[in-house]
């Protein structure tokens, strides 16, 4: 699979970009705060329908701008696909494939899967366990709808009990049957869901460790692993929690609870580790991200890079070079503020290199 183009229409510091990309490496180098970033985050856009770097829509509208749409064609088992993400401000966003609009934006989910690595962004090692949760819900969700699907509903029916407690708090009156509803549903989506992440991490644990070994010059073991109220009697722990849940006026067992601690040598690297563990974990994170989708999937992922020359040390940049000399990667994406040291790095490698030159939110193709 591969992005063949992309057009962009007042996204971010984009006004219009229309690029034609290579199938194999699409450099892209302009100054700081030039729109690398923002170009790597259209791409990601038209693959997960949000962008990766601002949680609201609202900031990827270019400014005083009220409509944006990116836009691209994608060779995917020799059938060209056209894929489209717009919106209109205050509207509800609008996702095509083929022309043909999706009932909901997340049915596009995984059809063109994307990896994103931004060794800038520690969040899912050094943030809380939300930022942890929607790591892996991102990866899981790009390979099983179901999933996605359940994850979605069992939100609603989280936020509809919250919403109970606060009017049963309100009017100082509780309607038990009605509750015991919702934390039936709670129980039965959130099993769903905590199954599915339980079995996930199984078979992600040993790919992670894998290749943080061959990130990390040094012997030290990693692991994963996986907390859930699910792993007790999660009704006995919902009865108990009642009384507390009324007082919060908010749900406080369940799978939006659960934990993934990385550990080094039975530590959490969060705390104890330096920041080159850190970083060499978050490498390993989505290289594993990356196989276990490719696994699942039979399609290599997109791959964007995101300033890797400049966060990461020599060391592991030729860890990463090794693999995409290797062909373990499809079509890459790479930003660097400076040329000349991706000129050089990918001098060496045997494969089609295409360079943009970044300036103010315009592109433009070097030869
Ligand atoms: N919604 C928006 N509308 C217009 N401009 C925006 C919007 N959001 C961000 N920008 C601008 O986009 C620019 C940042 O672009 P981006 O993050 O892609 O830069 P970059 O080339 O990756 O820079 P760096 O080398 O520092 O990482 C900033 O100038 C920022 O003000
Ligand atoms: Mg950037």
């Amino acid at each position: 699979m591969h992005l063949e183009n992309l057009r962009i229409n007042h996204f971010k510091n984009y006004k219009q970009a229309d690029v034609q990309f290579s199938e194999q490496v699409n450099c892209f180098v302009g100054k700081n705060g030039s729109g690398k970033t923002n170009l790597l985050d259209a791409i990601y856009y038209l693959s997960i329908t949000k962008s990766a770097f601002t949680p609201q829509d609202n900031q990827c509208f270019q400014h005083d701008q009220s409509v944006f749409s990116v836009k691209g064609e994608f060779l995917l088992e020799d059938k060209k696909r056209q894929v489209l993400c717009g919106m209109q401000l205050g509207k509800k966003k609008l996702v095509k494939l083929d022309d043909k609009p999706y009932r909901k934006a997340s049915e596009h989910i995984g059809k063109f899967p994307v990896v994103l690595i931004a060794p800038n962004d520690t969040d899912v090692i050094r943030g809380s366990s939300e930022d942890r949760r929607k790591f892996f819900d991102a990866i899981i969700s790009q390979t099983d709808q179901t999933y996605l699907q359940n994850l979605i509903t069992y939100n609603h029916v989280l936020k509809q009990r919250n919403s109970l407690l606060k009017q049963f708090a309100e009017k100082e009156y509780v309607d038990k049957d009605l509750l015991q509803q919702y934390d039936d549903q709670v129980i039965e989506l959130g099993t769903k869901v905590y199954k599915v992440r339980k079995q996930f991490i199984k078979r992600f644990q040993p790919l992670v460790s894998t290749h943080y070994a061959n990130l990390s010059e040094k012997s030290e073991k990693v692991n994963l692993e996986y907390e859930s109220h699910f792993d007790l009697d999660v009704k006995q722990l919902i009865q108990e929690s009642r009384q507390k849940d009324l007082i919060l006026k908010r749900t406080s067992i369940g799978v939006h609870k659960d934990e993934f601690h990385f550990l080094m040598d039975k530590r959490l690297i969060r705390k104890f580790g330096s920041q080159g563990q850190q970083k060499s974990y978050l490498i390993a994170l989505k290289l594993a991200q990356f196989d276990f989708i490719e696994k699942e999937k039979g399609i290599k992922p997109l791959l964007l890079l995101d300033d890797v020359f400049d966060k990461l040390d020599d060391f592991r940049i030729t860890k990463l070079m090794e693999m995409v000399a290797s062909d373990a990667f499809g079509q890459i994406f790479v930003t660097d503020a400076r040329p000349e040291r991706t000129l050089s790095i990918f001098e060496d490698i045997d494969h089609e290199v295409k360079f943009f030159e970044v300036k103010d939110g315009n592109l433009k193709a070097l030869e």
